[in-house]
């Protein structure tokens, strides 16, 4: 049936100046910042898989151990046929862990990565023939809309890995409060959120042990330099990750090892030594205090499914 991918270009095709733009004002700012979503180019998006697959980093596989338990539960929400959107599609992995189960009418894959989405996509349209399989090229953080045609039917919006988490608390519910108003009626989000606790742990999962974080974080200077002509030299920061208990988030940064500059589009950064670029933040949660930010986006919490050591959480939150 399905075997091409519906491919909807929703924006991106200014995204070098986008990307520009936003790491000139990134690096005006004080503390120096850089957005996180720029991470996902295609080499960022492999590495970012890579995360997932390091023994450190417990929250993918607790994630899919959820998924795979909950399954049927969720499908029971669902209900047959709905649209199921996967916000950061990715490898377009953990939405094969719900199919059989969910058996949706269509599915639409949204990332930021192009050509990521369409190897992914395309080998899920393969493996999966009975399901019409859509893409959307897109930068959900900025614009969030269902491609014509498929706008207006009842939907599963899939956000796992604790996406969420990379928005502060207040971004995150003004996000989750859009989310709410692109789905009809009748709809829920599916959404995995990653819990607060002993910081061992935390601080290991951003850390690994391989180096992989480190290379994921340092390859945003790499982006820069040959997307951008940037004069920066990766290997001259270091990548630095811990908990900020008092705002239960990690936060990632890149630390300048020594005294340096960086130049782009004509105008000069300079760094002292020790000087940090805030790279990250990936926020941890409570299941009520998730469920809470939740109500206040507009949602009723429907049902929360945890892990047994109580690691990570996934939502099914219901759209009045
Ligand atoms: N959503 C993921 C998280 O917060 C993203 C992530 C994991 C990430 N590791 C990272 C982002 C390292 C940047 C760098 O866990």
């Amino acid at each position: 049936m399905s075997l091409a991918v519906r491919f909807h270009d929703q924006h991106v095709a200014e995204s070098r100046t986008a990307f520009r733009d936003a790491v000139i004002a990134g690096l005006r700012a004080r503390p120096r910042a850089l957005s996180p979503k720029f991470f996902y180019d295609r080499r960022g998006s492999l590495l970012f898989e890579r995360i997932c697959r390091q023994p450190e980093y417990y929250l993918t596989r607790t994630e899919e151990r959820i998924l795979v338990g909950a399954a049927d539960e969720i499908a029971a929400l669902a209900g047959p046929e709905s649209l199921l959107v996967e916000l950061g599609s990715g490898a377009s992995r953990k939405v094969r862990l719900l199919l059989e189960a969910l058996r949706p009418r269509r599915y639409l894959g949204i990332d930021i990565s192009r050509e990521f989405l369409l190897e992914s996509t395309r080998r899920l349209a393969a493996d999966y023939p009975w399901l019409e399989v859509h893409a959307a090229w897109a930068d959900f953080s900025r614009r969030l809309a269902l491609p014509e045609g498929i706008a207006g039917r009842r939907a599963v919006a899939f956000f796992p890995g604790s996406s969420i988490g990379n928005f502060e608390p207040a971004e995150a519910e003004a996000f989750l409060a859009r989310l709410r108003r692109m789905l009809s009626p009748g709809s829920g989000v599916l959404i995995g959120v990653d819990l607060v606790k002993a910081r061992r742990v935390l601080e290991a999962a951003y850390n690994d042990a391989a180096g992989v974080t480190a290379a994921f974080n340092r390859n945003l200077l790499v982006r820069m330099r040959r997307e951008l002509g940037a004069e920066v030299e990766a290997t001259a920061f270091d990548h630095l990750a811990f908990y900020n208990a008092a705002a239960s988030r990690i936060e990632m940064h890149l630390v300048s090892r020594h005294r340096q500059a960086i130049c782009l589009a004509g105008e000069r950064f300079p760094l002292a030594a020790g000087e940090r670029l805030h790279t990250e933040n990936s926020c941890k949660y409570s299941v009520a205090g998730f469920q809470a930010l939740a109500r206040r986006a507009g949602y009723a919490p429907a049902a929360v499914w945890t892990d047994p050591q109580g690691l990570f959480s996934m939502h099914y939150l219901a759209t009045p």
